[in-house]
């Protein structure tokens, strides 16, 4: 009799937990342009994970002030018409170089305020699906060093396949060396330096 009682309880609770899985982000329509599009905005949840059960369609996803730690490989492969991601203010150390596969309409990337290490995480095959973005945001990501500050080469080479970039947002390093990479962002606009205190 216990056992079935537990067993109840327990099939509430994963019941619940389904229905609140799915309608964890509200879906909003936007018009812009003359274009309707929808987006998905999930701010703010206690996310871990990116959903997978939301519209196809949608064009915006703001997964901002999550808990998102990592994105694994093919996370949105379910969302290829999005334009605009925003992960800013996570704790994002890992991303996968095919995170972001898939993602061929997408123009505007912000993961500012995360932890990942920008000696470590960028590289041109990360962005090869995404090559179109107009705008990327990875401001306040790096730690500055306390004691010892080893000069820093940015990692350039994986910017420069971005060749329709206009805005960077990046963290300052204390020594900074901008490499010949820098040099093939010929459409870049406007630079943002802010480092994360
Ligand atoms: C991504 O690709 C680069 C270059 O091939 C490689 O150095 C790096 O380790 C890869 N990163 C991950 C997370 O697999
Ligand atoms: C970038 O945009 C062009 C023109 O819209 C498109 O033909 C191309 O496939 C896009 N590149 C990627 C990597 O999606
Ligand atoms: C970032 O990665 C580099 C290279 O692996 C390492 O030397 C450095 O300590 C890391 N920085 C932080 C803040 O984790």
């Amino acid at each position: 009799m216990e056992r079935i009682i537990l067993y109840s309880v327990l099939s509430i609770i994963i019941i619940c937990i389904e229905f609140v899985h799915t309608s964890v982000c509200d879906i909003k329509y936007e018009f812009k342009e003359n274009e309707e599009g929808k987006i998905a905005d999930c701010k703010n949840k206690g996310l871990t994970f990116i959903p997978q059960d939301l519209p196809g369609d949608i064009k915006v996803l703001d997964m901002s002030s999550n808990r998102l730690r990592i994105i694994g490989e093919n996370s949105f492969v379910n969302y290829k018409y999005l334009q605009e991601l925003f992960l800013r203010q996570n704790q994002l150390h890992y991303l996968s170089n095919k995170s972001f596969q898939g993602l061929h309409k997408l123009t505007i990337l912000d993961m500012s305020e995360n932890i990942l290490n920008l000696s470590k995480v960028y590289s041109a095959e990360l962005f090869h699906p995404i090559k179109n973005l107009t705008k990327l945001d990875i401001r306040s990501n790096m730690p500055q060093p306390i004691d010892f500050a080893p000069d820093y080469n940015y990692p350039d080479h994986a910017f420069s396949i971005l060749t329709e970039l206009s805005i960077l947002g990046i963290d300052m390093m204390p020594l900074p060396h901008f490499g010949s990479g820098f040099s093939q962002m010929t459409t870049l606009k406007q630079l943002h330096f802010e480092s994360f205190i």
